[in-house]
């Protein structure tokens, strides 16, 4: 494994060995960029582990090296039927950039919907702890920022990206319906941008982020959408594994529904100008029009994570990059 990653692993299995050992535990999207995250650090604290992912936006790649250490289930989550009893549920699958769900709308409701039902279901019957990865995308294109858990958030519910906004949105309604009707414990962790090793790159509407990086290195166009001008927040990926983590194992509680992001708001056109000078490219910048609903800032306000999980970002967006471009540089382009 790479160094990058194996160095953050250890301190996270340092920090969390006591919570996770000898626990049983489901990771649904486990051979995605964050479900592998995760199932190295459960594997690591020598939990017994299954991860079950249909490999639709991810392969096998990021989490061969834990053959014969954990147990991996391919099939969709919706489709799942298990009668085993998990301490905990890690809820990670669906298709998770706009270019993945915007040409598979009906697979990203169907597994928010009826896969996060699934594993509700799961969780009802075993007592399990579900910690389900929602999404800063449920606050649509915010009228407050940086914004907290408490806005309720503006989208469309036709638009283009509503398969993927309304859909975790359903998902947080159906966690609160079960967490309310049977007493699931239920923690839900609005993600904001994350990115670090194991994020893919490749895509033409896919994460800005890595996009930037893959074109940087390869001497392509750096595809910007719209003038630059929209704001994201990016979190580097072992800063929001802690993040996570922090919340699965935090006493049961009110308000268990927390931001997690980096709040260091930037344009994405200085995102990419910064990509560019610290891979030293020759690429051009170019502007193609903006996506429709395309939020125009994004930002998390974090005091809830601060106060109920003691969590803030350790790592900034500078060294977070280096590492990140270490990383893609180190894998085939
Ligand atoms: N990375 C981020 O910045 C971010 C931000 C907000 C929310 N999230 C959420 O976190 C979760 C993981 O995202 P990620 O960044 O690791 O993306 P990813 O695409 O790398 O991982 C998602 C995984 O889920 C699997 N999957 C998709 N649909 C499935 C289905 N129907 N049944 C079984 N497996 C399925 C994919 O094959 C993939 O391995 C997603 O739910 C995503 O919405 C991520």
């Amino acid at each position: 494994m790479s160094q990058l990653i194996q160095k953050d692993l250890d301190k996270l299995v340092n920090e969390f060995d006591s919570e996770f050992s000898s626990k049983k535990i489901l990771v649904t999207g486990g051979a995605g960029f964050l479900g592998s995250w995760l199932c190295d650090v459960f594997v690591s604290c020598g939990a017994e582990v299954t991860s079950l992912d249909n490999l639709s936006t991810s392969t096998s790649k990021n989490i061969e090296h834990l053959d014969g250490r954990m147990n991996v289930l391919v099939g969709n989550v919706e489709d799942i039927t298990l009668d085993e009893k998990y301490d905990y549920i890690f809820n990670f699958a669906s298709r998770a950039s706009p270019d993945e769900y915007i040409h598979h709308p009906i697979e990203t409701l169907t597994a928010n919907s009826i896969g996060t039902m699934k594993v509700l279901e799961i969780a009802r019957k075993g007592g399990s702890i579900v910690l389900d990865a929602s999404t800063s995308e449920i606050y649509g294109d915010p009228q407050v920022v940086p914004t907290p858990e408490s806005y309720y958030g503006n989208t469309n519910s036709v638009g283009i990206r509503s398969c993927y906004d309304e859909g975790k949105r359903y998902a947080e309604a159906l966690c609160m319906a079960y967490l309310r009707q049977h007493k699931v414990d239920v923690r839900m962790v609005r993600i904001f941008n994350t990115y670090g090793p194991r994020i893919r790159g490749e895509g033409l509407y896919g994460r800005a982020l890595p996009r930037f990086i893959s074109q940087a290195l390869r001497g392509e166009k750096i595809t910007i959408y719209g003038d630059g001008k929209q704001t994201r927040s990016f979190c580097y990926v072992a800063d929001t594994i802690r993040g996570i983590l922090k919340l699965s194992c935090v006493p049961k509680q009110a308000d268990l529904i927390v931001n997690i992001g980096n709040p260091d708001e930037m344009t994405v056109l200085d995102l990419a100008k910064k990509i560019k000078d610290y891979t030293k490219s020759r690429s051009e910048l170019s502007f193609s029009p903006l996506m429709q609903d395309d939020p125009k800032r994004r930002c998390p306000d974090i005091t809830r994570a601060r106060h109920i999980l003691g969590w803030q970002p350790t790592i900034g967006i500078d060294e977070g990059l280096t590492r990140t471009i270490n990383w893609f540089e180190s894998q085939v382009m």
